[in-house]
């Protein structure tokens, strides 16, 4: 069955293919082009979005049963581990000795325990103090207060979100609203990462985020790359709704551009797609995970996009293909490798990024004072809508 949201957006291609009449939202808006370079914009967005809100630190395949990760992103030092238990836990990456950094791999290795390499303090995957050499060279303490401080981390869906601040708290479940269900009906979790590329560039990170909000660009950007697989300006997408309510606007947005099988389709009558595998032959699905994460449901395989912000105009891209678990073996690889430098360089560094980059370089230069978006491209004032609230509501 599919759920209810993906089901709209489907009939809404649907109707648009049936009538011949792409949708047209009722206003254009426009984003002053500050939002992407001023300081202030930036240090408003690090203390509110990337600081309070729950984001997405890694698929849940990066972290098998008894391994860690540090994890460094969002500019606090964290520790993620998963104890022998399966579950998922992260904690400042900070021993509660004098202070060293615990740990370094950026990729997951198996380990009973995390011990400190300045003078040997211990912990166990859960956090709690282990060990220590001449443990008579210091008083006795209460019961916990060795152990490792936690960070708000849960898991939902194949994904780990963090708040990476520690003392505070995450309703994950309310504010992820109908995402996973989503997520679940894609099988995010019945994935695993294939490879991940990080790369840094000169654009602010919601450039990106703008670039897979729209569909508009395919025709001329992506002329030579995906644009034969598409159907000129049929797509759907917006907000999903929030948490328990079907009406107001959440953050995360849904979104589906059509393909060309589509249009077969709905000659023969309409588009019922009997599981996610032939929705995605006849459509594109994403995710813009509040806020800044992009999942692309690729027919058979899924991007997952990362971007950490560095600073005003800079940002941190990490792009991890997920490819079905089933098909992660030996006689894959030559296919996964060939789709990987075909979506990653092809596509996203040579048209996407690239188009971020050329952006950014020319928006301080006065010829702009905002950034107009069309009828088209309705989303992406929704995002920034969304972004500037979340910035107004904690200052
Ligand atoms: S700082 Fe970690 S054991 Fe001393
Ligand atoms: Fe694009």
């Amino acid at each position: 069955m599919l759920p209810p949201r993906i089901a709209t957006l489907l009939d809404h291609i649907s109707r648009q293919i049936a009538s011949n009449q792409p949708e047209r939202s009722e206003h254009q808006h426009r984003i002053p082009v500050e939002y992407y370079f001023s300081s202030a914009q930036y240090e408003a967005e690090k203390s509110t979005l990337f600081s309070r809100y729950p984001l997405i630190v890694a698929h849940s395949s990066d972290l098998k049963s008894g391994t860690a990760i540090a994890h460094d992103a969002y500019g606090v030092p964290l520790l993620l581990t998963r104890d022998a238990d399966g579950v998922v836990h992260c904690f400042l990456n900070v021993c509660r000795h004098r202070g060293m950094r615990l740990f370094d791999d950026q990729t997951a290795t198996a380990r009973q325990g995390v011990a400190c390499p300045y003078h040997g303090w211990s912990y166990h995957l859960d956090g709690k103090f282990r060990h220590m050499l001449k443990a008579d060279a210091f008083d006795a303490c209460p019961a916990g207060e060795r152990d490792l401080v936690t960070v708000p981390c849960a898991e939902r869906a194949g994904l780990i979100w963090v708040i990476p601040s520690p003392n505070s708290t995450m309703n994950l479940d309310e504010y992820l609203g109908d995402l996973p269900a989503e997520l679940n009906y894609y099988d995010v979790a019945e994935h695993v990462t294939y490879r991940v590329v990080e790369n840094h560039y000169a654009a602010n990170w919601k450039l990106i985020v703008d670039a897979f909000l729209e569909a508009y660009h395919i025709r001329v950007l992506h002329r030579d790359t995906i644009h034969p697989f598409f159907m000129d300006g049929i797509n759907s997408g917006g907000q999903m709704p929030r948490s328990g309510t079907n009406e107001a606007q959440g953050p995360h947005f849904s979104s589906m551009v059509a393909r060309r099988p589509a249009q077969e389709w709905q000659g023969q009558g309409s588009l019922s797609p009997k599981n996610h595998h032939e929705l995605r032959e006849l459509v594109t699905p994403s995710h813009a995970i509040f806020p800044n994460t992009i999942a692309i449901y690729h027919p058979d395989y899924v991007s997952l996009i990362s971007l950490f912000p560095t600073g005003a105009e800079s940002l941190r891209w990490v792009h991890r293909m997920l490819i079905p678990k089933e098909k992660a073996t030996p006689e894959w690889q030559p296919h996964w490798e060939k789709t990987f430098e075909l979506i990653e360089k092809g596509v996203f560094q040579k048209e996407d990024i690239h188009t971020a980059v050329g952006i950014q370089r020319g928006l301080r230069t006065g010829a702009n004072a905002y950034l107009t978006v069309g009828r088209v491209e309705a989303p992406l004032a929704d995002f920034h809508r969304e972004v500037q609230a979340a910035i107004a509501s904690v200052s």
